[in-house]
């Protein structure tokens, strides 16, 4: 069979053709005889005609598959008894109950796409979601047919002592041919993309975790026997999240053992594939040398993440993929919260809001905009998006804002338990947080079904006769691709009023009889525009509105720089602080920005100085905080803030603005560096965190304002650090000098970790982001270095995606290089790994709003895919996207 037949334009899949399956699963037995090279798999399927579902026949799913032998009912079935295409397998007049065995075979070592079955160093893993498992049997390959799985696993006892499937370990024995077998048993009914298999020679790190109830639960972290001293903190956190899970949604893990799997290539960061989770190696192996305090975090988060899915994802799942929000969704926010509880959660906030804003924001305006639930899709692959993530997560979020944190306790305990073991759509999740509190979402659920980001605008006014003060809310969303007008959101808006001394003043709306008492209340809005009148304000206030981001929207309120500064010292919302400090420092940027373009003098704000002055003095603030507060803002969230990007000028602007800071500021850097400078051993905790972070933010200051003895201090950083957090702060640093000093760093670096995938990809990602001018040249040469493989999905991310996604200047290059460099990647990538080569992509998404050379460049460049024979249904559909008219 031709299983790489060309393809017309790919298939459109609409959420308005769903309709249930016409057959059911209700056993699935896979015996795999395993091996690299070939795998022979035995399905018997015990199925059924689905009562509920349209009279069609039975059609199973299956891509790159060898078939080998079809019975029906034991019956062998003949090639003219069945219809096969390159991705389905059709059987017709089939009986209300059957059993069908399936023998197929795959070439794992042939598998560069990573779905399906595939072998990664020396391990065979899965990776089925959302539609890989296809790729190792012929079945129906969608989520709402859920099945109990029982796998045999048979391969050569030595290249694969260790065999794993889902759920708890039946039985298993060995053969005298040299060969053993192991047989799982899963009593939880899953959907395919769900299942997992991993085989290889691993090293296993046990711990146990006691349940609510008592149940002891074994924990396992399979990785290389080089790996076995990096598993302490992931187990750590797996430990702190089953507990969270417990304390705040009442969720308990429901199998004995709980098992974690390492691999080095990996197209996502990790899979929740049912009481096996497979992790990319870079997402769960820590230690402090090797790891930075944001790789701890990160761990911390996707160990939770993945975990949490086994009650909202796997015992309640996705009825088809336009539900995927329904599970990345709420796990997102879930993992959000976990973090916020276990961290600083004001740090949690400011960084979340801040990738919503750099990513999501920039994917509702341009030409992949989607709702959290979209209408179609062409390749499902493409819409794990932030879109579905993280939108999808504050969606979540403002309905536990809107409804209180008991009420929406009350609404998922509900949805857990009224939808367990089901398949199920986002209406029913809001359903049930309804039906348990009596409230109406229905206008909410506009933000599942509208894409775009609303934009609120904010006009206020006081009356000091009447002692009045009213706010004006009004919101507009901009169109969006298929999707040109739009019905007002419900919004929920916190907002809190200070007087001129930064003291809360008591909110009592028109027609209350008692003021709001407490520095934060939620107005609901729900018109297009709407007037919220204050009554009893004493004095004229300053309102701070969207306090803690109460909805992922933009805001157009007009606050003078001096009201800002205000704001960023007073408000007694941090993450308002945070806020208003970026939206001062954006102002004076874009200020600069024009400046440059004018051939202006630049100068320097005394106002931002005097606030820096005041937050690093400023001993009550959390250091995270500080450190947070005096970052600049990225030049790519710079850039989106401007009609027409100026990538040369942007860059410039900020340089000028944090070199002169430093210099300003330089003796308060120093002191604050050499106080937190203390010798003492790494600890994973937010207070040791805090502080490397604010020590890392000064030394990045003292390093920008051009002092050449600075960059000894830095050199010396690297050679005191115990812990790559400070090690990699101090190589970020000296990347952007050119000179010998930065060509010994990079050496000496790469000699000392060259045996460590994880700290290698920092070593590439670290040299991809340098600002130098020379920079692209240095990443080809480094394509070709041992330490770059382009089948391997994290090299490509660390050093093609941050050259592509995070270096703008470079990027940008008005001659066109950047742009031509990533199309010839994209191509060879797509024949590899049509996933990554998809992602890469991301990196033209706002290509419309540039200058109109860069323009014409771009769009030469997604021209150069399009016309390209063979696209995956990957990137054919988001390159034709993005070349859609607009
Ligand atoms: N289910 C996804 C992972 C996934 C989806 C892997 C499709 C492969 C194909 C998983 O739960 C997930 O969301 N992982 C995220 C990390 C998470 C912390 C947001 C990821 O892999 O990026
Ligand atoms: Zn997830």
């Amino acid at each position: 069979m031709d299983t790489s037949a060309t393809e017309q334009s790919p298939k459109v899949t609409l959420l308005a053709d769903y309709q249930q399956p016409a057959y059911l699963v209700d056993e699935a037995l896979l015996q795999f005889d395993l091996d690299s090279a070939k795998t022979r798999v035995v399905s018997t399927l015990t199925m059924r005609k689905n009562p509920q579902g349209p009279e069609a026949d039975c059609i199973l799913d299956g891509e790159a598959l060898t078939l080998v032998s079809l019975k029906l009912d034991g019956k062998k079935l003949e090639g003219s008894q069945f219809q096969r295409t390159t991705s389905q397998l059709l059987i017709p007049n089939l009986p209300d109950k059957f059993e069908l065995e399936i023998i197929t075979e795959i070439e794992p070592d042939q598998n560069t796409a990573l779905e399906g079955l595939y072998y990664s160093g020396s391990i065979l893993c899965t990776q089925c979601e959302a539609e890989g498992f296809r790729r190792i049997t012929y079945y129906p390959d969608r989520p709402d047919v859920m099945s109990v799985f029982t796998v045999t696993i048979v391969a050569d006892r030595e290249k694969w002592p260790v065999m794993l499937s889902n759920g708890n370990m039946e039985d298993q024995g060995v053969f005298d041919d040299g060969r053993h077998w192991v047989r799982w048993h899963d009593p939880h009914p899953k959907p395919s993309y769900l299942f997992a298999l991993v085989a290889g020679d691993l090293h296993v790190q046990q711990d146990s975790f006691t349940t609510q109830s008592g149940r002891e639960v074994a924990l396992r972290i399979y990785v290389d026997p080089e790996n076995k001293h990096k598993c302490d903190h992931a187990l750590t956190s797996l430990k702190q999240a089953m507990k969270w899970d417990e304390d705040t949604y009442g969720r308990e893990y429901d199998l004995d053992v709980f098992m974690i799997v390492a691999v080095n290539d990996f197209n996502m960061g990790a899979m929740e594939n049912k009481g096996l989770n497979i992790f990319n190696a870079a997402c769960v192996l820590a230690t402090p040398e090797t790891a930075t305090d944001d790789d701890f975090y990160t761990i911390q988060s996707i160990v939770a993440h993945e975990y949490f899915h086994n009650w909202s994802g796997n015992r309640v799942t996705c009825r088809d993929w336009f539900q995927l929000s329904l599970k990345e969704g709420f796990t997102v926010m879930r993992d959000q919260s976990f973090s916020a509880d276990l961290n600083s959660a004001a740090v949690q906030r400011i960084d979340d809001v801040n990738g919503l804003r750099s990513m999501q924001f920039a994917e509702d305006a341009g030409p992949m905009a989607h709702p959290v639930r979209p209408d179609s899709y062409i390749e499902i692959s493409n819409f794990y998006t932030v879109t579905i993530y993280e939108k999808g997560a504050e969606v979540v979020r403002m309905i536990n804002t809107l409804v209180g944190d008991e009420e929406f306790r009350k609404g998922t305990d509900l949805y857990f338990d009224r939808h367990d073991g089901q398949a199920v759509t986002t209406d029913d999740f809001v359903k049930a947080i309804e039906d348990a509190n009596a409230v109406d979402l229905s206008q909410f659920k506009r933000w599942y079904e509208q894409a775009g980001t609303p934009e609120l605008t904010i006009d206020t006014n006081y009356d000091p006769i009447e002692h009045r003060f009213t706010l004006t809310v009004s919101q507009a969303c901009p169109a969006t691709p298929g999707q040109t007008t739009k019905q007002p959101f419900h919004i929920p808006l916190a907002v809190g009023l200070l007087d001129k001394s930064g003291t809360s003043l008591d909110m009592q709306l028109e027609g209350e009889a008692e003021p709001h008492h407490g520095d934060t209340r939620i107005l609901s809005v729900t018109e297009a525009s709407q007037t919220f009148e204050f009554i009893n304000v004493s004095s004229e206030p300053l309102a701070s509105v969207l306090r803690g981001f109460s909805a992922p929207v933009k805001l157009n309120y007009d606050l003078s720089n001096h009201q800002l500064a205000f704001l960023m010292v007073n408000d007694k919302d941090s993450f308002n602080r945070w806020d208003a400090g970026q939206k001062l420092i954006i102002n004076i940027l874009l200020e600069l920005v024009a400046d440059i373009q004018q051939n202006n003098q630049l100068v320097l704000s005394s106002l931002l100085v005097n606030q820096f002055e005041r937050i690093l003095t400023d001993k009550k603030l959390d250091p995270a905080l500080v450190a947070k507060m005096l970052t600049l803002p990225t030049e790519n969230y710079l850039a989106a803030q401007m009609t027409t990007p100026d990538v040369d000028a942007i860059h410039q602007a900020r340089e000028f603005l944090k070199r002169n800071i430093a210099v300003s500021l330089k003796g308060l850097f120093n002191q604050t560096y050499e106080k937190l400078s203390i010798r003492k051993a790494y600890d994973f905790n937010a207070d040791d965190m805090a502080m490397r972070s604010l020590k890392n933010v000064c030394l990045s200051y003292l390093v920008a304002s051009g002092d050449p003895m600075q960059l000894q201090r830095c050199l010396r950083q690297m050679k005191q650090a115990d812990n790559m957090t400070e090690l990699l702060a101090g190589l970020r640093l000296m990347v952007d000098q050119s000179g010998l000093e930065r060509e010994n760093a990079l050496r000496s670096f790469y000699e000392q970790w060259k045996q460590d995938r994880q700290v290698v990809d920092k070593w590439l990602a670290v040299q991809a982001a340098s600002t130098l001018p020379d920079t692209l040249i240095r990443v080809k040469g480094l394509m070709k270095h041992e330490a770059f493989s382009i089948k391997n999905p994290n090299n490509v991310r660390a050093l093609i995606g941050m050259f592509c996604r995070n270096n703008p200047v470079n990027f940008h290059a008005k001659d066109g290089s950047g742009y031509r460099f990533l199309v010839e990647q994209i191509l060879v990538l797509d024949k590899l790994n049509p996933q990554v080569a998809a992602r890469m992509l991301g990196a033209l998404n706002s290509w419309r709003r540039y200058d109109e050379q860069r323009q014409q460049l771009m769009k030469q460049a997604l021209e150069s895919i399009a016309e390209q024979q063979d696209l995956s249904a990957d990137v054919y559909e988001i390159v034709t996207k993005y070349l859609a008219a607009e």
